[in-house]
């Protein structure tokens, strides 16, 4: 695929990077951004009063910008911190601390990754709150109906996944808000694996959070976004205190900032945000619907040459898989991922998958599976690679006989 050359790290690849959804490669673009961010805009904006500072704060409030606009939010409902994970944590820490009581349900679901489990357990454990979890129906997708039957006037959030990082397959966000809106809950989306694969608008959508990962589009390690709606955010406390966000510091009632500045404390993530800002722009000019038809393509081929391997099994529902998914989740029979895994990294040419419990422990036990190996795709990704996976994956359930 032409989008491959968009990306130094092939010029000199040591493997076959199938690794994606636990982080992207980075495209020139990018790179060239984040060096030009450190070679010209260095400065620590929102304080400096001179020229140089005010421009440099220009280019990161366009960068919110054109951020909030990619997933059609406000500027001012935009946060940005250091991933998926720390915006969970930080809506855990603030809202549900002072929304959530003893007795009151959080539901999450049994895909759920360890960020959007650990967070609302912890949270549950100090507050009393109940968590109930929406289990898997019988073609491995979430069953949504028994999420229905859940929900009652103790139900203050529900808090899930848009595509599962271990099946691929994307949650009915729509339904899920519906069944909120009725029994007044908020609704939480953890967007890490979506926000490259598919257009997330926050407005449309109507939920209340959601959190993704810069690292996972492109864009640098350690910046992420975490949405939170209008009509949440003024009456929200912050979770972060020291420099940067307040307006007026008093011993007894220090005045905080507006948001999102309240929310950002301390020296802002300047090359961050620009190189996000740029990875976003790079997507869009690729478009979602380019990005989708290369993947599914993959995930077919992938998928086609899977399931006449005898020893393997695909997790989740295939079908859906098939139409709109970026990975494929396997076991075999008899051999532990681990041991998949490093059979494929032993190649000449190596292969790099994830293997293991991939930070979602519910969802294997659930499966009854201790591990699972994971594929997963971005645009760079070709067919060859994936003929190459699959001629090694043969010669490994061959070897087994
Ligand atoms: C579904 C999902 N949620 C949350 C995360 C956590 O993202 P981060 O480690 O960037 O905070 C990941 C990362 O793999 C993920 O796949």
């Amino acid at each position: 695929m032409l989008l491959r050359k968009d990306f130094p790290f092939f010029n000199r690849a040591s493997c076959v990077y199938l690794d994606n959804a636990a982080t992207t490669q980075k495209p020139r673009v990018v790179i060239d951004r984040i060096a030009q961010a450190y070679t010209h805009d260095v400065a620590n904006i929102h304080r400096g009063i001179y020229r140089h500072a005010e421009r440099v704060t220009d280019l990161y409030e366009n960068a919110r910008g054109q951020i909030a606009d990619f997933i059609g939010a406000d500027k001012k409902e935009l946060i940005f911190n250091a991933g998926t994970t720390m915006g969970i944590n930080s809506i855990a820490a603030t809202w549900g601390s002072r929304n959530i009581k003893a007795g009151d349900e959080i539901i999450l679901s049994v895909v759920e990754h360890h960020s959007n489990l650990i967070a609302w357990q912890q949270l549950a454990q100090r507050n009393g709150a109940i968590i109930k979890l929406i289990p898997l129906a019988a073609d491995g997708a979430l069953d949504l109906s028994v999420f229905e039957s859940m929900l009652s006037g103790r139900t203050k959030l529900v808090a899930i996944t848009y595509i599962s990082n271990v099946l691929g397959v994307a949650t009915d966000i729509a339904r899920v808000v519906r069944g909120a809106r009725r029994v007044g809950a908020r609704v939480l989306i953890d967007a890490a694996q979506a926000v490259a694969h598919r257009a997330i608008h926050v407005r449309d959508l109507d939920v209340d959070f959601l959190a993704f990962s810069g690292h996972k589009i492109f864009g640098p390690t350690g910046i992420g976004v975490l949405y939170i709606k209008h009509e949440l955010i003024d009456a929200l406390d912050p979770f972060l205190f020291g420099g940067g966000m307040v307006q007026q510091f008093d011993w007894r009632a220090p005045q905080w900032l507006d948001a999102p500045r309240k929310f950002e404390a301390g020296t802002a993530p300047v090359a961050e945000v620009l190189g996000l800002a740029q990875a976003v722009d790079y997507v869009q000019q690729i478009g979602f619907e380019r990005i989708k038809a290369h993947e599914t393509a993959l995930v077919g081929m992938l998928l086609d040459g899977l399931v006449v391997l005898p020893r393997v099994g695909v997790l989740g529902p295939v079908q859906q898989l098939r139409r709109q998914g970026h990975m494929v989740s396997f076991v075999v029979d008899g051999v532990h991922a681990h041991d998949v895994a490093a059979y494929l990294d032993a190649q000449e040419l190596p292969i790099a998958v994830r293997a293991g419990q991939q930070c979602a422990s519910l969802l294997h036990r659930a499966m009854g599976i201790h591990a699972s190996v994971r594929v997963s795709f971005s645009i760079y990704n070709t067919a060859q690679e994936v003929a190459h996976l699959l001629d090694v994956m043969k010669k490994l359930c061959a070897d087994l006989r």
